[in-house]
């Protein structure tokens, strides 16, 4: 079995401070200021609230990671991020069992630089993997 354990929902907005305040109505508190991540062209706020954690990611320019999602899904979550210990097993066990790499390993500036690859599979939709901090 994968050692996989949920780290964050990924929420797609288009707008980061309206967003924010919006969640912040709800009850989530900000755990990590607006970072800028220049390798996808996105916004990226961290929030949580009863233990979950909350990633807003909005498209800084038309030509970010996610700005053809945000026009086809709007305002709405995305992805939930999978953190693992042991990320090279599990990269190359989920593609083995079927998941379908959309890019490759690459660090993120909003999560310490730790490793992110995103993968889909096609009866369950988009899933992110992230390595643990020790890894
Ligand atoms: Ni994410």
């Amino acid at each position: 079995m994968p050692t996989l354990r949920v780290h964050h929902i990924g929420y797609l907005v288009k707008k980061i401070e309206s967003a924010i305040r919006a969640f912040q109505n709800l009850g989530y508190e900000t755990v990590q200021d607006t970072i800028y991540d220049e390798i996808r062209k996105v916004n990226i706020c961290f929030l949580e609230k009863d233990g979950y954690c909350i990633e807003l990611v909005s498209p800084v320019s038309e030509d970010s990671v996610v700005s053809g999602l945000l026009k086809k899904f709007k305002n709405s979550p995305y992805h939930i991020c999978y953190e693992t210990a042991h990320f090279e097993e599990d990269y190359q066990r989920l593609t083995n069992e079927g998941f379908l790499s959309i890019d490759t390993p690459t660090p993120a500036p909003a999560l310490q630089n730790r490793r992110v690859v995103f993968l889909t599979n096609r009866a369950m939709g988009m899933i992110e993997l992230l390595e643990c901090p020790s890894a």
